[in-house]
C-alpha cells in the first residue's frame, strides 16, 4: 500500500487538492480525465501479490477503459485483455499484449471480428450462443484454423447489484443456459474446427459482498463435475469479473478487496489438476486511479435548492444518469463550509444530475470540481450528444497544463 492509502477521510481531499496546485487551476480546459498512475501501480502491485501457483491468471476487461497510458501500464505488469469487440482487440494488441492472452467474449461477435480473433490465434474466444459457435466453427474452417473456445454458461447465480450490470440469470441474453450444456457436448464432436478448452462466467459487476462469488464456485463445482462425467477434461476456467470497488472513500480504499476475493475461489473453487483459473477484471483495477475534472459555470439559487451547474455532464460520466451510481463530489478550490447542492451537468435532460442535495463546500463560478472513482466505465462512456467534445484525459497536471497549448 502506498501512503496515499493510509489517508484518514478527512484528510482525503488533500490527496487531489496537492496534485493540482490552486495557482495552476485557471489555466486548466475542464473539463478533463485525470488519471492517477501510481494509484494504478499500487493496484496492479497487489493483484501481483495473488501467488501463481494458484494457477491464478488475470485479464484486465478493456471496456473499463482503454486509455493508452492506462493500457500500456497494464501489460508492463503482464496481465492479459478481455475484450468484447474488434475494436478492443485491435486496441490490446496494439498496447502489446499478446495474443496468447486475450480472451474474447461478447453475444454479438461479428464475422469480421472473429477473423480478427483467428488471424491473430487469441487465447479463446468465449462462446455464448449455439449459433455463434457454428459460425466460428465455419469461419476457422475457411481458414484452415481450429479456434479455441470457451462456453459461456449462465449459471443462474444473482449478483445483487444493479439490474443493468447483472448478467448471470436466466433472465439476461448472456450464455448459454445450464439446461443446454448436454445439447452443446452433443454438438461439439461434428465441429471439427473449434476446440473446448474452457468455460466461461461471469455474473455481474460492482459486486462488493462476497457471497455472490461464493455461490458462483459452488456452482461451478457442479458443472465441472457434469463435464467430467461426460469425460471432458477442460484447461481453464474462467470466472469473468465484477469484484466492486467503494464508491465513498476513493482514498482510504483505493486498493479494492483482492485478497478477500482471491480467497474464496482458492477456497471454494475445486481446479482439476493443472487447470488454470482466469479472470476478468475492469473496475476494480481501473475506477480508483481516475478522477472527472470539471469547472463551476454557475451556481443557480432555484426555488427550493441551489443548483451547481458544472461544465461535464453525463456526456463525460454517464453512470449516475444511468445506474443511479454514486461518485464522490469534491471542490477543490474551496475550504469554506459545506452547503447542500444539486450537483449538474449543462446537458438538456433532467436525468443530467450527478447527486441530489451533496454536502460540498461553499462554491462559487470558477471553482474546480471532482468527481471521484471515475476510472472504470467514465471516459470510454462518454458520448458527444449535444454535439459535445469528449473529454481530454491526462496522466499528469503538467500533461494537463501543456494540453492547453
Ligand atoms: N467479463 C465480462 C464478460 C463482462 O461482461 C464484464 C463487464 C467484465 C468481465 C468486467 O467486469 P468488472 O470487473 O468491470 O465488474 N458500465 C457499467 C458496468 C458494465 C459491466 C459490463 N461487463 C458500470 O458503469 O457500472
Amino acid at each position: 500500500m502506498t501512503e496515499k492509502n493510509n489517508l484518514k477521510a478527512s484528510e482525503e481531499k488533500k490527496v487531489l487538492k496537492g496534485l493540482f496546485p490552486i495557482d495552476r487551476f485557471q489555466s486548466l480546459k475542464t473539463p478533463f480525465y485525470y488519471y492517477d498512475l501510481d494509484i494504478l501501480r499500487a493496484t496492479l502491485d497487489e493483484i501481483k501479490e495473488q501467488p501463481k501457483k494458484d494457477g491464478f491468471v488475470v485479464h484486465y476487461a478493456l471496456k473499463a477503459n482503454v486509455n493508452p497510458e492506462i493500457l500500456r501500464t497494464i501489460r508492463e505488469r503482464g496481465l492479459g485483455a478481455d475484450c468484447v469487440s474488434g475494436g478492443e482487440v485491435e486496441a490490446a494488441l496494439k498496447a502489446g499484449i499478446p495474443a496468447s492472452k486475450i480472451v474474447f467474449a461478447g453475444v454479438g461477435k461479428a464475422d469480421w471480428e472473429i477473423n480478427l480473433g483467428l488471424d491473430n490465434d487469441i487465447f479463446c474466444f468465449n462462446v455464448e450462443s449455439v449459433p455463434e459457435l457454428e459460425v466460428i466453427n465455419e469461419l476457422a474452417a475457411a481458414k484452415g484454423k481450429t479456434a479455441r473456445i470457451a462456453l459461456r454458461i449462465n449459471p443462474n447465480v444473482s449478483a445483487h447489484t444493479h439490474h443493468y450490470i447483472t448478467t448471470g440469470l436466466n433472465e439476461n441474453k448472456f450464455g448459454i443456459n445450464m439446461s443446454d450444456i448436454d445439447k452443446v457436448i452433443d454438438l461439439l464432436p461434428a465441429l471439427n474446427n473449434v476446440k473446448l478448452a474452457g468455460v466461461h462466467f461471469h455474473i455481474g459487476s460492482q459486486i462488493t459482498d462476497m457471497e455472490p462469488f461464493r455461490e458462483l464456485c459452488v456452482r461451478v463445482n457442479e458443472i465441472q463435475q457434469h463435464f467430467l462425467s461426460r469425460r471432458i477434461v477442460l484447461e481453464h476456467v474462467n470466472v469473468g469479473g465484477g469484484l466492486g470497488i467503494d464508491y465513498e472513500h476513493p482514498d482510504d480504499s483505493s486498493i479494492p478487496a483482492f485478497k478477500s476475493y482471491f480467497e474464496i475461489f482458492r477456497r471454494h473453487l475445486r481446479l482439476q489438476p493443472g487447470q488454470t483459473l482466469h479472470f476478468e477484471l475492469g473496475r476494480s483495477i481501473v475506477a480508483q486511479c481516475g478522477s472527472l475534472i470539471s469547472r463551476t459555470l454557475y451556481v443557480k439559487e432555484g426555488a427550493t435548492k441551489s443548483f451547481v451547474i458544472l461544465d461535464a455532464g453525463f456526456t463525460e460520466l454517464i453512470r449516475p444518469a444511468l445506474y443511479q451510481a454514486y461518485h464522490k463530489i469534491e471542490n477543490l478550490t474551496s475550504d469554506l463550509p459545506e452547503k447542500e447542492y444539486d450537483v449538474v451537468g449543462p446537458i438538456c435532460e433532467s436525468s443530467d444530475t450527478f447527486a441530489k442535495a451533496y454536502a460540498l463546500n461553499e462554491t462559487k463560478r470558477g471553482d474546480i470540481i471532482a468527481l471521484r472513482s471515475a476510472g472504470a466505465y467514465g471516459e470510454i462512456m462518454a458520448s458527444q450528444y449535444n454535439l459535445r467534445k469528449l473529454p481530454e484525459a491526462y496522466t499528469s497536471i503538467d500533461t494537463a497544463v501543456s494540453g492547453l497549448a
